[in-house]
């Protein structure tokens, strides 16, 4: 069972400076927003805003900003992205607390759209600072979060801001609904079998959300660098690959756990190896308990991929988070591109969380036949592993 904040449909917007946080965080390269997906998921609630009528001032993060200003990780490309696809000016404050961002609120009218810098700008963000927090709360009449991608973040604009605000003048947006139902099917209310499938180049960011899913899953696949530490684990050699020497326990706890529930836990059965990443020419499939020494795995090899897709034909649900390769040099794509067309063509009901999966699905054209892409990658993990998230929970207490 899982209690929601207040959705923005209770709110009342006519007139109100309405505190938006989004999740802007999105690639920029050259002054140029590269993908903009997470802009888009944020458009419901934005068009929805102002079509209330509410002064819409919105708040993001962008990227590793330090506390401090970084022209490097300025939302100003963000905002000329977001004026296009709404058809209407929006404008921009240099920063988001203090005189500037007050007069620039004060200059909106009603349905107008505000971006403000970089709430990272200020070490009070991640410091979830109350000060902070009040200087932002004190820009709006309510304040509603629509960012699940940084949902799992306590941060003073996720987090802290919340207080400020009383019950009936805070609550969450389309997007941040639209991610818990779907999440949510896949914590409390499974359709069994469900399968899990983790990658991703690290094991140790990813433990609470092994142990969750152990707990949960009747198939557990393993691919990317993760896969590495299970090989080790059952004793054999993985050459040069990546590995992580506390993740190695930790796969042996997980191998010993799927054991006592009858987990299927699924690892490759065949990687492709290469030298080094320069010489991806070399490439070329190995079973999984003949790593060469003097080579490291990259990706799951084309024998993984076919039993993959065999152990995934029965299954109802399927979560996927983290790529099985090095997916963003060919031929070490492949796998990740390959488990992508498995799940766009399952009929289980599948959700994608993190970038590059996410990445993988989009590039291959096939977002659309995945019941939910989530835009949240730390924050679906979290999510799924059965973890709080405080930008949800400080909108509850
Ligand atoms: C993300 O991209 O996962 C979110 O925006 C959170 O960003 P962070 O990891 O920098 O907190």
């Amino acid at each position: 069972m899982s209690v929601l904040p207040r959705s923005i449909r209770t709110l009342a917007l006519k007139g109100q400076r309405l505190f938006l946080r989004v999740d802007f965080n999105v690639p920029v390269k050259d002054g140029v927003v590269r993908d903009d997906t997470r802009v888009n998921e944020a458009l419901p609630t934005i068009r929805y805003a102002v079509e209330q009528g509410a002064r819409v001032i919105l708040a993001s993060h962008l990227g590793k900003a330090k506390g401090v200003p970084d022209p490097k990780y300025t939302l100003a490309p963000v905002a000329a992205k977001l004026s296009e696809k709404l058809g209407a000016p929006v404008a921009f404050a240099s920063d988001c607390v203090g005189p500037v961002a007050e007069q620039a609120v004060a200059a909106l009218s009603d349905g107008q759209v505000l971006l403000l810098e970089n709430v990272r700008f200020h070490a009070g963000e991640e410091g979830n600072d109350p000060a902070f927090a009040k200087g932002l709360a004190a820009l709006a009449d309510v304040y509603v979060n629509d960012a699940f991608g940084t949902a799992h973040r306590a941060h003073a604009s996720t987090a802290g801001i919340a207080a400020s605000f009383a019950a009936d003048k805070r609550g969450i947006g389309f997007l941040m609904e639209k991610e818990l139902a779907a999440l949510t099917k896949v914590l409390y209310d499974i359709d069994h079998p469900f399968a899990a499938v983790l990658g991703g180049a690290k094991i140790m960011g990813k433990i609470a959300a092994l142990e969750a899913l152990v707990e949960r899953a009747d198939t557990i696949l393993i691919g990317g660098g993760m896969a590495n530490h299970f090989v080790v684990a059952l004793g054999l050699g993985v050459g040069k690959s990546l590995l992580e020497p506390d993740g190695v326990p930790i796969a042996r706890k997980v191998i010993d756990r799927c054991r006592e529930r009858k987990v299927n836990l699924v690892l490759p059965s065949d990687f492709m190896v290469a030298p080094s990443l320069d010489r991806a020419s070399e490439a070329k499939a190995v079973p999984m308990d003949s790593i060469p020494p003097d080579q490291a795995a990259f990706d799951i090899g084309p024998k993984t991929l076919l039993m993959f897709e065999k152990m995934m034909a029965p299954v109802r649900t399927v979560f996927w988070n983290g790529p099985m390769g090095v997916f963003e040099t060919k031929p070490f794509n492949a796998g990740t591109l390959g488990v992508a067309r498995i799940l766009a063509s399952s009929g289980a009901f599948t959700v994608v969380g993190g970038g590059e999966s996410v990445e993988a699905i989009n590039e291959a054209g096939l977002a659309s036949k995945i019941s939910h892409v989530s835009t949240g990658g730390g924050a679906s993990l979290d999510y799924i592993s059965g973890k709080k998230l405080p930008g949800v929970e400080a909108l509850l207490s």
